[in-house]
């Protein structure tokens, strides 16, 4: 039996090339060697897409993005997480073993008080996905790890109070240096409004690498310089100018990127066949789930 690995994103919208290089690359790379258990995570996303048929058409186009890139659901599960009901049975479970003073050290609640109550408790809901899934290893970038952490610590303390129901599971990073970085060269993130999507047509990403902007000559070549490692062209020549790096980046970033862009449209035009795939991921996590739900709420007196 392959080792189990769990992760998860966002249904916040379409992947940019910082999920891609930091996440969905690296994991897709290891789906010989373990089990994946890809969430998508749709509660997650209701306190940032208050309209339902957009959450549903984020789900899909995620979907359809993590198999253009080559996820393969014949060995991986691929679900969305509202499909497995208990999941919220089990947050309030575990939310009676964390006391509000380690969820502040971990969510910084009281100095951002203006936080909804949902996105507050996410590491909680990150864990029992985790823990019901029994994963063996919980997989995301480094601006995860302390929330990782905090799972594996709720983990064994559930179990020292009800039994060994839960596998302990371990932290796994993808081997990168840094977060990959966004326009502006701070981190690649949707809320800095600095992305490069995954699925941009390649005018756009033509005119978003022409944006690149650091702080001074020598920070913006370090920006391409790095997003240009990351790419399966691997350069190490020496450029003359900003303006040929960027068209050397465009190039490198459109080859690996234009395949993916191609099986997406090929994917998106298909929703009956993606909701197929996402109800067979839901039956196997359901499956996966339905080892612990029971003893779960039997040993808590539920
Ligand atoms: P989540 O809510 O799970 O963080 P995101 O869409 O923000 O959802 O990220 C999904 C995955 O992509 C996570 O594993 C995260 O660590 C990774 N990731 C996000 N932004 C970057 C980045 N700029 N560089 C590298 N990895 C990133
Ligand atoms: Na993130």
């Amino acid at each position: 039996m392959k080792p189990i690995l769990l992760t998860g994103i966002r249904a916040t919208g379409l992947p940019h090339i910082g999920n891609y290089y930091g996440s969905i690359k690296p994991l897709l790379r290891m789906q010989e060697e373990y089990r994946i258990f890809q969430l998508i995570a749709d509660l997650h996303a209701v306190p940032h897409v208050r309209d339902g048929a957009l959450l549903n058409d984020h789900v899909r186009s995620i979907t359809a993005c993590y198999l253009s890139c080559g996820l393969d659901v014949q060995q991986s599960v691929l679900w969305r997480q509202s499909q497995i009901q208990e999941m919220a049975w089990v947050s309030l479970i575990l939310m009676s073993l964390i006391s509000v003073n380690e969820l502040d050290a971990e969510m910084k609640l009281i100095a951002n008080q203006d936080i909804d109550m949902l996105s507050g408790i996410y590491p909680v809901l990150m864990a029992a996905d985790t823990l019901m899934m029994g994963a063996d290893l919980v997989f995301a970038g480094r601006d995860h790890e302390t929330g990782l952490d905090f799972v594996s610590q709720l983990s064994q303390r559930f179990n020292s109070m009800y039994g060994n129901i839960f596998t302990v599971p371990s932290p796994y990073f993808p081997d990168l240096n840094q977060m990959v970085r966004g326009l502006d060269g701070r981190k690649m993130s949707k809320s800095f409004n600095n992305t490069i999507s995954l699925l941009d047509s390649e005018d756009d990403l033509y005119q978003k690498i022409v944006r690149i902007k650091g702080a001074d000559e020598a920070e913006s070549l370090r920006i391409i310089a790095d997003l240009r490692a990351l790419t399966d062209a691997h350069p190490s020549d020496n450029v003359a100018n900003l303006k040929e790096a960027k068209q050397l980046l465009f190039e490198e970033l459109n080859r690996e990127l234009k395949p993916i862009r191609q099986k997406y449209a090929e994917w998106i035009g298909q929703p009956d066949a993606l909701d197929r795939i996402l109800q067979d991921g839901a039956a196997a996590a359901r499956e996966q789930a339905n080892k612990r739900i029971s003893l779960l709420m039997n040993n808590v007196g539920l």
